[in-house]
């Protein structure tokens, strides 16, 4: 019988097992492995979401590298319309750098395209992305993907990281709300 938890008002049934989730991150890391060699990469965890995905990608990462861990503020600019979201927290110089963004999941690619965006002043070699998920039906923006581990449809799901308002970030498994 699938497993279902409660969180906050809503039901999430389980999805993806920790299992599946981390032989996805084992194909990943054997690619960046290859790719990155030599490169002393920059991984930057994009916190809150990321903190679990990236402490077990680092494990597997047997290339020369450092990691750094950054946050989004995300506030309604005064003169821009929308939201705006800064990066803070990277004290780094990523000046002529390869950089590796380790980001939980990509929905739209709002929050990747203004953070890639960002990192570009910074004048990097390149910039490359990670993502545990992806839901490739919710993507509106050309964003890079080079490494995806998991490929989900839309639905709102908690777990390894991800949150329902703050809640959810510490089970090891991915659930799905249920309808
Ligand atoms: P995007 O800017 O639309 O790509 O959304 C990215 C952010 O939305 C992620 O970093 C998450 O914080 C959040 N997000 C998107 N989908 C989910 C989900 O299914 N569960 C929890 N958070 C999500
Ligand atoms: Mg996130």
């Amino acid at each position: 019988m699938t497993k279902v938890i409660t969180v906050k008002d809503k039901e999430f049934e389980q999805f993806i097992s920790q299992q599946i989730i981390e032989k996805a991150i084992d194909k990943i890391a054997d690619d960046m492995n290859k790719d990155l060699e030599g490169k002393n990469p920059l991984f930057i965890c994009v916190l809150n979401g990321s903190f679990m995905f990236a402490s077990e990608l680092m494990k597997r990462i047997q290339t020369p590298a450092e990691i750094s861990f950054v946050k989004l503020s995300s506030y309604d600019g005064l003169a821009s319309s929308g939201n705006v979201k800064e990066v803070f927290g990277l004290k780094e110089d990523i000046t002529g750098r390869t950089v590796v963004i380790i980001e939980d999941i990509i929905d739209t690619g709002n929050t990747m395209k203004a953070m890639i965006e960002q990192l570009n002043k910074r004048n990097p070699k390149e910039i490359l992305v990670t993502t545990l998920l992806l839901k490739p039906d919710a993507l509106v923006n050309d964003v890079p993907l080079d490494y995806v581990a998991l490929r989900i449809p839309c639905d709102f799901i908690i777990g390894y990281g991800l949150d329902y308002d703050g809640h959810g970030r510490n089970y090891p498994d991915i659930y799905k709300v249920k309808n």
